[in-house]
């Protein structure tokens, strides 16, 4: 998927925002080599080096890199594929904020970040768990099916597991996980009754590709409806975001 990381940073800061919870976790200790696992625009990764570690941000995308590197030029980035990486030394500890959900070769991954890891190094990371924004994704299907677009309808841009799928795998690959947890996290949609239909721009367009503007602004009105009487409290709306947190240790 191509990023458009002004967009991101602007309207989607809360990403990174609830990602400095998922930091405490991670617990860094001073000089601590450590690889920020799709790392977007960077500012997560900028925090780690801040509490004294050295760290090298990696992220698919070269337009989230760029604007990382342009933002933060004292720290290290690297463009690379979260299930095909690879460095030549170990690292105390991988962590990674909502990103492993656009990895869907969960395995590959898995292998990656255990073969950077030194013995008892540790995985710490935060990513969308099984029903994660389960009403945004059931209305889209909805309305897209109404228009006649089902295959649309059909795509699964994420992965979102199940605690048991996720820690199995962590498991089979020899870490031993010390904490996981899978808990609803509501989250503000930033503008407003337009938090919905820029969301979805954001990070869901492969349901819309192909559909003409005037009709996904109509679908994008439809799907913001059906979802105002779950989403709303006090004037602003929620998404129902479902998140998986997980300490793993390769031993
Ligand atoms: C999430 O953080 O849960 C998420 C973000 C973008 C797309 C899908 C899920």
């Amino acid at each position: 998927m191509k990023w458009n990381a002004e967009l991101y940073d602007d309207k989607h800061a809360f990403v990174y925002q609830y990602g400095e919870s998922v930091l405490e976790l991670l617990d860094i200790k001073q000089g601590e080599q450590i690889i920020d696992l799709g790392c977007g625009t960077g500012h997560l990764t900028k925090q780690i080096k801040d509490h004294g570690a050295e760290v090298t941000g990696i992220d698919a995308s070269a337009e989230m890199i760029e604007k990382a590197e342009k933002e933060f030029p004292g720290v290290d980035f690297k463009v690379a594929d979260g299930a095909n990486f690879h460095f030549n030394k170990a690292f105390d500890a991988v962590f990674s904020n909502a990103a492993l959900h656009w990895m869907h070769k969960a395995d590959d991954v898995i292998k990656c970040v255990y073969d950077s890891l030194k013995p008892g190094g540790r995985f710490v990371a935060e990513m969308g768990g099984k029903d994660n924004n389960k009403h945004m994704i059931t209305a889209t299907q909805q309305v897209l099916e109404k228009h006649g677009y089902k295959k649309l309808g059909e795509r699964r841009p994420w992965y979102f597991p199940s605690l048991g799928e996720y820690t199995g795998k962590l498991e089979a690959r020899g870490f031993r996980v010390t904490f996981a947890a899978h808990f609803d996290r509501p989250t503000l949609l930033h503008d407003g009754k337009q938090g919905v239909t820029k969301w979805l721009n954001m990070f869901g367009p492969a349901f819309f590709e192909g559909i003409p503007a005037v009709e996904l602004k109509e679908i994008l009105g439809e799907i913001t409806d059906l979802l105002e009487p779950t989403y709303e409290k006090d004037g602003n709306l929620y998404a129902d975001y479902k998140r998986l947190r997980f300490v793993a240790i390769k031993e």
